[in-house]
């Protein structure tokens, strides 16, 4: 892949494929509650700045539903608050584009100076961007590289995806790769190829689905995986325990099954709770009973995991070399819920080694709980991104970039 420092841009249009799919106050206020994905996608865009390119950044917003721009636009989140926030970060104005290809984006365009910033309205908001059908990407493809002269693929969150800007826009336009992409793929790179050992993988999340093919990857490269969060409740089914009204993936069980069985096997460690933290009801206000993870009454859920998995987790990573953690334990935006997920990263920041967060519920905890980001190793603004590369799957945005 070329890198940014490899192309000319002095005086270019460069369209930039960031990932600013920051979590939105759901309270209705709509401000960002973690503007982790801003300041990592700022030092790329500074950067061209700095050099004197045009800087037209790209990027989506959660995913808006609706027949075209205008339904979308209508009830879909603007980007217009995150406009606001780079240019905070960044220390100067940013212009705004109130559309994707159209009048707006085509003046707000031409109206950039050398070292200007622009960003367009949320790439979402145009049904095209995410088709199945190639050619239809392919068209608004076509009409946002008129934007532009050159792309760089700076959004690590979203090379997963094979949607116009990630995938079919650099196709079309000379390319390079972003420094946050570049210094991802380079610390996945390390998880993947002779890592350190003992390799503790900690697995959490509401979804079991999501996770069942990086789980099958990794038992062929970690000593040991332990799992909580809301996908614990179908391992913990699979071992026929009663899981209450806690999540559950019925049709999963038997997946889970497979897994705990390809792992003994292998000599992989599976570590599950051995007590949970349930409650009545999913609510910040719900009260907490601790209970045996093989004795959840019927009528209540779990919701984070009970003290005793929190040591007993603590001491399965205390003698790690080598840490990916993906996903909460627990519902860690309820503080009556929080100390799981919370015990974990604080087990990370003490480990002698390299530690990566991947997924953004787990980043944005580590800040939320205030813990200093520098103790850990690396901090990714890829949550399935993450979670595929170590499937070893194809990355479409990756590809693009490297063709
Ligand atoms: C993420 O939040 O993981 C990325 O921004 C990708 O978003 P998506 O899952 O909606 O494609």
């Amino acid at each position: 892949m070329k890198s940014i420092d490899d192309i000319e841009v002095a005086g270019r249009r460069v369209l930039v494929r960031s990932d600013l799919n920051v979590p939105l106050d759901k309270s209705g206020s709509g401000q960002i509650t973690d503007d982790g994905r801003i300041r990592a996608s700022l030092p790329v865009i500074k950067k061209l700045a700095d050099r004197g390119a045009r800087v037209i950044v790209m990027a989506h917003l959660g995913r808006p539903k609706g027949e075209d721009f205008a339904e979308r636009a209508t009830g879909g989140p603007s980007l217009r608050v995150v406009a606001g926030r780079l240019a905070e970060l960044l220390g100067k104005p940013v212009a705004f584009a109130t559309d994707l290809v159209g009048q707006s984006a085509t003046s707000t365009v031409a109206g950039l100076a050398d070292g200007d910033v622009a960003l367009l309205e949320n790439v979402r908001f145009e049904p095209a961007e995410t088709a199945k059908d190639e050619a239809e990407r392919g068209r608004l493809a076509a009409e946002l590289a008129k934007l532009g002269d050159v792309y760089v693929g700076d959004g690590f969150g979203v090379v997963h995806r094979k949607q116009a800007s990630v995938y079919d826009l650099p196709r079309l336009l000379p390319h390079a790769a972003g420094d946050l992409v570049t210094a991802e793929v380079a610390v996945l790179r390390r998880l993947t190829q002779d890592p350190a050992h003992p390799y503790v993988v900690v697995l959490g999340g509401s979804k079991v689905s999501d996770k069942l093919g990086v789980i099958g990857n990794l038992l062929g490269l970690a000593d040991r995986v332990l799992i909580g969060g809301g996908m614990a409740y179908t391992f913990l089914a699979a071992l026929g325990h009663e899981v209450g009204t806690s999540l559950l993936e019925p049709d999963h069980i038997e997946s889970c099954k497979e897994i705990l069985a390809s792992a003994a096997e292998r000599g992989v460690e599976i570590v599950l709770p051995t007590d949970i933290v349930v409650a009545p009801q999913f609510a910040a206000d719900a009260a907490p009973t601790v209970v045996a993870a093989d004795a959840i009454p019927a009528g209540q859920m779990g919701l984070d995991i009970g003290p005793e998995s929190r040591e007993l987790f603590a001491a399965k990573l205390a003698d790690a070399r080598t840490v990916f953690w993906n996903g909460p334990m627990g519902v860690f935006e309820f503080p009556a819920f929080a100390a799981g997920t919370r015990a974990v990263a604080e087990a990370l920041t003490k480990v002698d080694g390299l530690t990566v967060v991947g997924g953004g519920d787990s980043a944005a905890a580590v800040r939320s709980f205030g813990l200093d980001e520098s103790s850990f190793g690396h901090i990714s603004t890829g949550g399935g991104a993450s979670l595929e590369y170590l499937e070893g799957k194809t990355l479409p945005g990756l590809t693009a970039l490297e063709a």
